[in-house]
């Protein structure tokens, strides 16, 4: 079974695909990490983040097998991130890679942008989770706050907002709801409550198809 879970910046999809992966036994892919592996490497070579062919380098070159995750977690790297990933030949050097996730037994869960309409479009489960930005960047304020990271509040929301705009309005692979997802508002809810809505989502697409 695969379980594709999309949403925006700091949605907290990072955490519920973790925690769903763990509740099911499944893997679970963060996918976002593989496109911040290609822009950490673009600049711990020392090019500037819009030098294409840097980037397109650096994606066919990673081994997606092997990320610190620690490293590529900085809001810095998430917004460079964001400027490698509407590079369609960064985003075809990634696909094989999730694909062949995805198709691991007896099931993974991978969130991203872009998990349930491109990568795996046939995914039996898909949730498109979403919140306030108000709140993504609340929680993004604690998450960096918890790693010792410096923090300016407005920056952080800020910055989200450029990142929604700048993943829903590129032509390749955009971020939206694949037109069967589900859609999760976290805005009012902790993790365990998205946790569980998440389970019942799961469970009723099993139970609509025979627990196949
Ligand atoms: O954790 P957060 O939502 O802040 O970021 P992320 O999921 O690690 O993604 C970082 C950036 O990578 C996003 O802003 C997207 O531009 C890009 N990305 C993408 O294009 N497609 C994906 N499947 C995952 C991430």
């Amino acid at each position: 079974m695969i379980i594709a879970i999309d949403g925006p910046a700091a949605s907290g999809k990072g955490t519920l695909g973790k925690r769903l992966a763990a509740y099911y036994g499944f893997r679970h892919l963060d996918s976002g990490l593989l496109y911040r592996a290609v822009a950490k490497a673009v600049l711990d070579a020392g090019k500037p983040i819009d030098d294409r062919a840097a980037a397109i380098a650096a994606a066919k070159l990673l081994d997606p097998a092997h990320l610190d995750e620690n490293a590529l977690k900085s809001d810095d790297i998430g917004k460079a991130a964001s400027v490698v990933a509407p590079i369609p030949e960064v985003r075809a050097a990634l696909v094989t890679f999730q694909r062949t996730f995805a198709a691991s037994k007896p099931g993974a869960v991978i969130d991203g942008r872009d998990i349930g309409t491109v990568i795996a479009p046939n995914a039996e489960v898909k949730i498109f989770v979403t919140a306030t930005p108000q709140e993504r960047a609340r929680r993004r304020v604690l998450e960096l706050k918890g790693r010792g990271d410096p923090v300016d509040p407005a920056a952080v929301l800020a910055d989200i907002v450029k990142r929604d705009e700048r993943d829903t309005n590129r032509a390749e692979a955009p971020l939206k709801a694949a037109s069967d997802a589900h859609l999760l508002d976290t805005t009012h809810l902790d993790i365990d409550a998205a946790v569980r809505a998440a389970i019942d989502i799961v469970e009723a697409t099993r139970a609509g198809r025979g627990r196949g």
